[in-house]
């Protein structure tokens, strides 16, 4: 999943969302992509509390339609498309297809969004990691690589994008329950056992992600420049 907010010079509009959420991103677009389920939908929600125009998108139409919908019933300005962030007939091997989404997808989004940013006069760009890149999961190898690649990602890309006007930052969710970390903590064994070993007494939420997302795009986070926010309820995660 991966987000950006840049400046729009669009018209404001008044977003529904909890009144206590501060219109911080008020004129702003927000892209993010994986934005139909989990995470990225908590994100497009928060994003969109926090006044920013939201386009989200996911590989499914009806997916799209239905997070679309769901947001605009709370009266945020949303609109979606589909977009599948890899390349599927280039697939030939689990590997590849991880590392195609989870790190060369990223870093050409970010490619093509960085010029539109700087012609608008900056932005901000959050990608999403794992605590999984800072202490691999077992039996997840190629997946807690590829989300290491993105912690070097983000240092790479911060000089060069701080210069045009755009800061990169990125965040580390640690386990989180959504649909896609459902084989983790559906039974509750494999849960206890997970959790106790990570140090942590609850499963995290997609809007303790969302929470942090929506900090690194608002004008608060001026001064972060590509760090990574770990979002993991204590999880150890140094390198
Ligand atoms: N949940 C956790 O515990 C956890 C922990 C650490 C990091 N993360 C990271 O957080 C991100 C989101 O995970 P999640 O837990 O929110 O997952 P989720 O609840 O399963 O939601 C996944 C979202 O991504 C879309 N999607 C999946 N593959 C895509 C692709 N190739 N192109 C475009 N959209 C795609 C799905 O919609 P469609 O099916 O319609 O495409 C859906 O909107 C991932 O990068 C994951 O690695 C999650």
């Amino acid at each position: 999943m991966w987000g950006a907010v840049g400046r729009a010079g669009l018209r404001a509009f008044s977003g529904g969302g909890s009144p206590n959420v501060g219109r911080t991103l008020e004129g702003k677009v927000a892209v993010v992509t994986a934005a139909t389920d989990g995470i990225g939908l908590a994100v497009a929600q928060r994003l969109g509390e926090a006044g920013a125009r939201v386009l989200l998108s996911s590989r499914r139409q009806p997916n799209v339609d239905a997070a679309v919908q769901k947001l605009r019933a709370q009266g945020l300005e949303v609109s979606g498309v589909v977009c599948h962030v890899g390349q599927p007939q280039d697939r030939q091997h689990l590997v590849q297809t991880i590392f195609q989404v989870n790190v060369t997808a990223a870093a050409m989004l970010v490619k093509l969004v960085v010029p539109h940013m700087e012609k608008r006069g900056g932005g901000a760009v959050v990608l999403v990691t794992s605590v999984a890149g800072f202490m691999p999961f077992p039996a997840l190898g190629p997946y807690s690589v590829s989300k290491t690649a993105l912690l070097g990602l983000v240092k790479v890309l911060a000089p060069e994008l701080r210069a045009r006007g755009v800061r990169i930052n990125a965040v580390a969710p640690g386990l989180i329950q959504t649909r896609f970390s459902a084989a983790l903590w559906q039974n509750e064994a494999t849960k206890e056992q997970l959790m106790s070993s990570m140090g942590i007494d609850r499963l995290g939420t997609p809007s303790d992600v969302a929470e942090v997302v929506a900090f690194l795009c608002s004008p608060a986070a001026s001064y972060v420049v590509g760090e990574t926010m770990v979002v993991a309820g204590g999880t150890p995660s140094r390198l």
